[in-house]
């Protein structure tokens, strides 16, 4: 590829080219037949934009707020594991970059680079995932630290019961780094026969497989921070989630990790945010590759969406500079479909400026 990205797809290509294969087919591969990995972008593919014309959008604004907190597009860092992996500067450049574009990061449990670093690294707001091993001291560690380094709240990920089975890795004999959030804790290495060193504390068997509804006052009673919860995908629990108190929802699959065959995230989306009836902000990931997918998911109800694998293609083919870029490109991305449906602020945004593919144009209803 000739000079600079254009596009997301086009940093996901270098970062092919950067990493070994192993690496890259972590980031890139989903669980089992990878059916709703595919599903997951091509499922923008079907629904179309309704752009009104004639609208004065000689200035766009693409600023919110989460949780209170202003950013300057509704673009989040989804929370993606082990960082180190596709650059030695690893969470500290995501965190950077994240900041730079004035955003927010949502630090992943298993991050290579300890909450502490993240931390002090810069001064973005940043919020902190979670989840639940059956050993729940160090869950409420990790929670209490995060909680005490200044991050604003709490995404716990409630689609992970046990870890999906991805198939690309088992082929590699993907063996788990140490995790550095976890030193001091648990033995984090044991050796191997051949004198390797794997982690000792497996993420499939460190999964509390017994966590229910009743853990969010579990939760609660361990931080005051707000808490979200991250893989909900039908109404049934939406509603659940709503009763129960939580502060917010991510509509996401796990970016096609976790079980295959769900369905692509955005088509739940609407679902979601109707049983939710703006109790609680609704934010979305999965799939988002384009400002033009970003726009969808504004338009079906999301209050922002999440970026996983974009960003970490942006940090493997050039660290803090590629999030940044990767950021950034979307953000110009939406501002100018915004400008091109007649939408000079996300306000302006509305369920009737998509058609979704079985919905038939208005003139035959
Ligand atoms: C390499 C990788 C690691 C991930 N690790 C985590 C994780 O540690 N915790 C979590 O809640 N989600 C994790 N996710 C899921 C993301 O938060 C997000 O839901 C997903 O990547 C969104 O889809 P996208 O990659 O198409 O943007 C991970 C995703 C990827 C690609």
């Amino acid at each position: 590829m000739e000079g600079e990205p254009v596009n997301v797809n086009e940093f996901q290509e270098l970062a092919r080219q950067a990493l070994p294969k192993i690496y890259y087919d972590y980031y890139s591969g989903g669980a089992e037949d990878e059916y709703t990995l595919k599903q997951n972008v091509e499922a923008f593919q079907g629904i179309t934009i309704r752009p009104r014309i004639l609208v004065d959008i000689s200035r766009i604004d693409l600023s919110t707020t989460v949780l209170g907190y202003k950013i300057s597009a509704p673009i989040l860092i989804a929370p993606s594991a082990k960082h180190k992996w596709a650059h030695p500067e690893g969470e500290v450049a995501t965190a950077r970059a994240a900041a730079a574009c004035d955003t927010i990061m949502i630090l992943s449990y298993r991050s290579t680079c300890t909450i502490e670093e993240v931390a002090s690294s810069c001064n973005a707001v940043r919020f902190f995932q979670c989840y639940v091993y059956k050993r729940r001291d160090i869950s409420a560690n990790l929670v209490q630290r995060a909680e005490r380094c200044g991050y604003k709240a709490i995404v716990l990920t409630v689609d992970s019961p046990r870890l999906g089975r991805r198939e690309k890795d088992i082929k590699n004999k993907m063996v788990n780094p140490q995790l550095k959030n976890f030193e001091g804790l648990v033995s984090t290495q044991v050796s191997t026969d051949d004198g390797s060193n794997i982690e000792a504390f497996d993420a499939n068997t460190a999964f509390d497989a017994s966590l229910s509804w009743k853990d969010i006052g579990w939760l609660r009673s361990i931080t005051n921070l707000p808490v979200l919860l991250k893989g909900v995908l039908t109404h049934e629990d939406a509603i659940k989630a709503v009763e129960v108190g939580v502060d917010g929802i991510v509509v996401s699959n796990h970016g096609a990790r976790q079980l295959d065959y769900v369905p692509p995230s955005i088509s739940v989306l609407e679902e979601v945010v109707g049983a939710v009836k703006g109790k609680v902000p609704v934010l979305f990931d999965g799939g988002i590759r384009g400002g033009t997918d970003v726009f969808k998911a504004l338009a079906l109800g999301a209050q922002a969406v999440l970026i996983g694998r974009p960003a970490v293609y942006g940090l493997a083919a050039k660290g803090e500079y590629g999030v940044k870029r990767v950021i950034e490109m979307l953000r110009d991305e939406l501002e100018l479909t915004m400008a091109l449906s007649g939408c000079p602020t996300l306000n302006h945004i509305s369920r009737k400026h998509v058609r979704t593919k079985h919905e038939r144009p208005r003139s035959m209803l």
